[in-house]
């Protein structure tokens, strides 16, 4: 698979958001280490604190089926149906993956291919506690 296909299939997923307050449509597509696909997409609410990301909608879906090691996501996000500018994750999603992933992990945007270090280089770990 390509990162063009990947990161379409990030657009496909953006077709599930339920973000009819902000009317910022989110698409994670989330790969794990062997191979297994993840969809998910931005959840918004009346009560807009309780909104959860694309990002962490497909690591819970993940991790809630028994899947913790992951090699790459696609994260498309915009209004009105363009998806051109890059979504950077979010802090709170970046803290999800920065649990389960290594600094490599591959995150796969409009722009192309980054990595977690690229956007979270230091990282705050269970070694901390
Ligand atoms: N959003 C995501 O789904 N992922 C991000 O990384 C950034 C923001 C969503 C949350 C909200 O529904 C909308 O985009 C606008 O903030």
């Amino acid at each position: 698979m390509t990162n063009e296909d990947f990161f379409g299939m990030a657009v496909k997923s953006a077709e599930k958001s339920y973000s009819k307050y902000s009317g910022f449509s989110v698409g994670a597509v989330l790969l794990t280490e062997d191979g297994q696909v993840f969809t998910g997409c931005n959840i918004e609410n009346a009560s807009y604190s309780m909104t959860m990301c694309a990002e962490r909608t497909a690591f819970f879906k993940a991790v809630s089926s028994g899947f913790v090691k992951f090699r790459a996501i696609a994260v498309a996000g915009g209004k009105n149906g363009d998806f051109s500018v890059p979504c950077i994750p979010c802090g709170a999603c970046l803290q999800v993956m920065a649990e389960f992933c290594d600094d490599d992990f591959m995150i796969v945007l409009s722009d192309g291919v980054h990595r977690l270090s690229d956007f979270l280089p230091k990282k705050f770990k269970g070694e901390n506690l």
